[in-house]
């Protein structure tokens, strides 16, 4: 049996500790950090009556660097691999680092110790990751060709080249998400990540559907690709594909003829439909898609999917 006293003077001297507990008020790291620019992370914490004794930096627990006190100068840097503390700019609050590599990601922890009598120690610890970016460009997309018509198997990928970690792609018919499709409607085919020697990753996904009427009624069909990697990097290419539009003004029909180095050159910015040079092939698919019974395209969509293979 506890004396009441007893467990008075408990609560109070827990009450004192608890008002004059030093306390890591926030812990700043970001999430993810692109390879190459300096980082800073910041540790700020409440002394709430203790007096500091250091502050020290951990990197997957290893120490790279201490500001202490007492000691002189107080900021110093303990040597770690993959972690390049920029001193001028580091202090107890703060720790810059130079240029991150993609070795610098890890978990990073922050340690603040108060003097004596008490020498309380709080810390807390958030995960880094650095990231490299693909190559420039934005995601690229192959193997669409110039026109389609209805029951054509548009049957395309999309590849995001050499990054870490892999971008996620995905992809939208006529700003519709692929992800939110029925199978008949469309299919996303998932191909393995290529891990090249330097560890950069590159990722491809691809996209099979049957062209449907419905896909050209606001006139072109779209298709297109965003690749993400978390909140750093989100870029999309789109290509843009002629169907039947008997509508067209036959003056635009002569325009331009489709060439493969062009196509490779397209970026960021939407491509244009493509204009056929000959009204015939207009006349003909247009033919095409007036006439044709479910089972001609059923037919004409296994001859130009076995054409594709
Ligand atoms: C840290 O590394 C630098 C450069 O490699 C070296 O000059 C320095 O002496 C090292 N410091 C310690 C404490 O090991
Ligand atoms: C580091 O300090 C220098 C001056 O000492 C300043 O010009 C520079 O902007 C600082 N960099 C960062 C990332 O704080
Ligand atoms: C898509 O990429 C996969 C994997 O590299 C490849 O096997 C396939 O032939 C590609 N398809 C097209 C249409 O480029």
């Amino acid at each position: 049996m506890i004396p009441s006293w007893t467990l008075a003077l408990y609560i109070l001297a827990a009450l004192w500790r608890g008002v004059s507990m030093l306390r890591l008020a926030d812990l700043k790291i970001p999430s993810h950090t692109i390879r190459g620019q300096p980082v800073r992370l910041e540790c700020h914490y409440d002394l709430e009556g203790e007096a500091l004794y250091s502050v020290k930096w951990y990197k997957d627990q290893h120490e790279f660097f201490r500001f202490i006190v007492a000691d002189n100068p107080p900021a110093q840097v303990v040597n770690l691999t993959g972690v390049n503390v920029d001193l001028p700019n580091s202090s107890d609050n703060t720790v810059t680092l130079k240029s991150v590599d993609l070795t610098g990601s890890g978990v990073y922890r922050c340690e603040v110790s108060g003097e004596a009598p008490t020498f309380q120690t709080v810390g807390e610890s958030a995960q880094m990751i650095v990231v490299d970016l693909p190559d420039s460009g934005g995601p690229q997309i192959e193997g669409t060709r110039p026109r389609y018509g209805i029951g054509d198997t548009v049957r395309i990928n999309c590849t995001s080249s050499r990054s870490r970690p892999a971008a996620k792609l995905a992809w939208f018919i006529n700003a519709d998400p692929v992800s939110q499709m029925l199978a008949e409607e469309a299919l996303l085919r998932h191909f393995p990540v290529i891990i090249d020697d330097d560890g950069l990753e590159t990722s491809i996904l691809g996209l099979e559907f049957k062209v449907r009427h419905k896909h050209f009624k606001k006139g072109d069909l779209k298709m297109k690709c965003l690749a993400t990697i978390a909140n750093l990097y989100w870029r999309s290419n789109e290509e843009s594909v002629e169907g039947d539009r008997p509508q067209k003004a036959p003056v635009l029909e002569s325009r331009e003829t489709f060439s493969p180095g062009k196509r490779e050159a397209s970026s960021s910015v939407g491509r244009t439909g493509q204009h056929p040079s000959n009204p015939t092939t207009l006349a003909s698919l247009h033919h095409l898609t007036v006439t044709i019974t479910t089972l001609c395209s059923l037919i004409v969509s296994s001859a130009f999917a076995s054409d594709l293979r």
